[in-house]
């Protein structure tokens, strides 16, 4: 079942999504080379108890930490560890989850660390236009295949290459509700978007080809080819109007470096 939220609902999900915008805003100014995964996961930490808000990731199916930080050909759910060092010329990913007052914020963007090459500001910006693109497809009468297929359409004119194995999701008083949300496939398809669904959008997208592996740790999603991999989730609510970015930062990333 898909749940609609009520505008009460919404206004707890706004604050939720609000807390998960700041500290990734907060993170991103921190992120340099020298600094490693453990020292960004502790600052989220710190930041999300601060705010009276739980980290959504911490105990989920045993994931370890509090944020995944995913470094070049890292897709996704890259354990933070004092081991890695971030250098310049790496792009990281950095996904925030937390839930306040029992309702759920999922949000990720990838940096630059430094001067990066050619490719991987491209990945990066190509990337991130497919989720604006996506989240321009939220609205009433929509339906979920409209939001991959906007994703594919972009990115592939690239060159780049859409994960399969991973997908966006509903969320609300859980971080994965129903639907899910495929970053490729033909408009017209799934459910029907309506007013009141909140859905996590997270286009993963590739440099080389699409395919993946998840290392021996259990959760460290990696291109196969070893390419690089960027990744960018907004938590977006369905309205009558425009889309609502429920994690929408007031500081872009990228302006605070
Ligand atoms: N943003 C990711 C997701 O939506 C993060 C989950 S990490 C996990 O699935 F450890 F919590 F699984
Ligand atoms: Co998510």
């Amino acid at each position: 079942m898909i749940v609609c939220r009520s505008a009460a609902e919404l206004d707890l999900m706004r604050d939720a999504g609000r807390l998960v915008g700041e500290v990734l805003t907060e993170l991103a100014a921190l992120v340099r080379p020298g600094v490693t995964t453990a020292d960004l996961d502790e600052a989220a930490e710190r930041r999300i108890l601060a705010a009276g808000a739980v980290p959504a990731f911490k105990g989920y199916h045993g994931y370890p930490a509090t944020i995944c930080a995913s470094i070049n050909d890292e897709v996704i759910h890259g354990i933070p560890s004092g081991r890695r060092v971030l250098q310049a010329g790496d792009v990281i990913s950095l996904d925030v989850g937390a839930s306040l007052d029992g309702y759920f914020g999922d949000s990720a963007v990838t940096l630059p660390v430094g001067p990066v090459s050619e490719e991987a500001a491209s990945l990066l910006r190509a990337t991130e236009e497919s989720l604006y693109k996506a989240i321009a497809c939220v609205r009433p009468g929509g339906r979920v295949s409209d939001i991959g297929h906007a994703v594919q359409q972009h990115v592939e004119a690239f060159g780049f290459s859409v994960v399969r194995e991973f997908v966006g999701h509903g969320i609300g008083q859980r971080m994965h509700e129903e639907p899910q949300i495929p970053n490729y496939g033909e408009p017209g398809h799934g459910p029907r978007l309506t007013e009141g669904m909140v859905l996590a959008i997270e286009p993963m997208v590739n440099a080389g080809k699409a395919a993946v592996k998840v290392l021996a740790d259990g959760w460290t999603a990696v291109t196969r080819d070893g390419s690089l991999s960027a990744h960018f989730e907004h938590t977006v609510a369905v309205t009558s109007g425009e889309p609502w970015i429920l994690t929408a930062r007031t500081v872009p990333v990228a302006a605070k470096k």
